[in-house]
């Protein structure tokens, strides 16, 4: 094993050979010394291979331009093979508890072209403009419930009081799911997202129970949802629509799985790292609070800020030429977000927070092409609801002490941020 790949090595970026830097090591993201690295790699070796990791071999394309001509190029870079760049580990213990990895075993998003747009039509207008507006009430009066119910003065976890909450609830809403058991929706999410030793997973068997669990849950509500009425939320769309009303019950399950994470990590993290971005930046926290009609804009921009899905992987079909490299046919590519979002030939003072800036919602985080994120309009209904309703209730949230961060170098987050309200408005 080469140095680059030992957990726990911090060395500075710019002292490792450039040929050993293995950017997907989750310890640098843990310890957020992340960013050197992509900065190096941007300047000195864009479309970059490593050769040997704990990922296997793989190709990282790091600068905004050549991370869009991927995304985009679905006929090159194909989903089939899993989209993030799977711990080789991880890969032999899941099939164990699953069975082998089929097409689409992760839903349509580990899927390509036809078959990956009828599914994903299917489950689009849920998540459509119209429907969200239909939810938006609801999700307000929920919000407020959860703000309400904050301790003032005394210190408490922001992010699994107001951002696992918040996600949970949203979520519940979208799937019509029993609203008492939310929470339930968050810790599927940790239990598939996170490895032993991380997050509340303790073991391979432990992780293996609680997917169990929940396929078992959302059979039910299959099976519910699939002799009723057809209805508006996600289980039902998909259990009436003809292009997925007869999907194997792998497929259903992936697409589950794909909903539950897709929907949570995500938006969870945006909502702590606006906490996290408006303290490091207090001047734009002071913006803001003058100016509320900011908070659609102060949105995108954590999200380009905070990039909650650092990256996203592909298969190439065939030989690509890129930066003057060759990614054969065969080979792994990990299309980094977060470092596309601080490519400054793209984004003007990429590492500033700017909550006013010109085009806000110019930024990789929800990826390009046919997988472009297909929720991104919950997403912003969600965090903008959630600000909305901060607002009125408090003149400031404190952040009390450094936040704790995941061991992934996938989902980009918080697993703690501690934080004070000293007053309501
Ligand atoms: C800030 C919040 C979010 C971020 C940053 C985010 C990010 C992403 C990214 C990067 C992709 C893949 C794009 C690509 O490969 O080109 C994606 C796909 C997807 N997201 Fe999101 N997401 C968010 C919120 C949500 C929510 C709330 C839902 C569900 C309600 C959701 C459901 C999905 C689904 C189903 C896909 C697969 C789309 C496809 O393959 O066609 N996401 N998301």
């Amino acid at each position: 094993m080469n140095i680059a790949v030992k957990a726990g090595n911090t060395a500075d970026a710019n002292d490792i050979p450039l040929e050993q830097i293995n950017p997907a090591r989750a310890d640098r993201f843990q310890a957020n010394t992340i960013e050197p690295v992509f900065e190096r790699l941007r300047r000195e070796d864009p479309v970059h291979f490593t050769a040997q990791s704990e990922f296997g071999p793989y190709w990282s394309i790091t600068r905004w331009a050549d991370i869009m001509a991927t995304d985009t190029n679905h006929e090159a870079f194909s989903s089939a093979d899993g989209i993030a760049l799977a711990n080789l580990e991880a890969v032999a213990e899941q099939e164990k508890i699953m069975g082998a990895r089929r097409r689409g075993g992760a839903g349509f998003i580990t899927m390509d072209e036809p078959e990956h747009m009828t599914r994903r039509q299917a489950v689009a207008p849920t998540v459509a403009p119209p429907n969200v507006a239909k939810m938006a009430p609801l999700v307000r009066e929920r919000a407020g419930q959860i703000l309400d119910s904050l301790p003032i003065g005394e210190q408490f976890d922001w992010v699994d009081l107001v951002s696992k909450e918040l996600t949970a609830m949203t979520l519940a809403t979208l799937f019509d799911f029993p609203f008492e058991q939310r929470r339930k929706l968050t810790y599927w999410s940790d239990m598939v997202t996170n490895m032993p030793g991380h997050g509340p997973v303790q073991s391979w068997q432990h992780k293996g129970e609680a997917l169990f669990e929940c396929f078992g849950t959302f059979g039910e509500l299959w099976n519910q949802r699939v002799n009723a009425e057809p209805g508006i939320d996600l289980i039902s769309m998909l259990a009436h629509n003809p292009a997925t009303r007869n999907m194997d019950v792998m497929e259903y399950q992936g697409t589950v799985i794909l909903l539950i994470v897709g929907g949570n990590d995500t938006t969870r993290n945006t909502i702590s790292g606006s906490v996290y971005a408006l303290n490091k930046f207090p001047e734009q926290y002071d913006k803001l609070r003058a100016d509320p009609s900011l908070i659609t804009s102060m949105v995108s921009e954590t999200i380009r800020w905070q990039t909650p899905l650092a990256h996203m992987a592909r298969v190439a079909t065939r030989d690509v030429e890129m930066g003057g490299k060759t990614i054969r046919k065969g080979d792994r590519v990990a299309m980094w977000y977060v470092s596309g979002n601080r490519d400054e030939s793209a984004i003007e003072n990429p590492n500033a927070y700017l909550i006013d800036r010109a085009r806000p919602r110019q930024h990789l985080s929800f990826g390009f092409g046919v997988h472009r994120c297909v929720g991104n309009r919950v997403a912003e209904m969600q965090l903008g609801i959630i600000w909305e309703e901060i607002l009125k209730r408090f003149p400031r949230i404190e952040l009390v002490g450094e936040p704790t961060r995941n061991y992934s170098s996938f989902v980009h987050g918080y697993e703690t941020m501690p934080v004070v309200i000293p007053s309501r408005a």
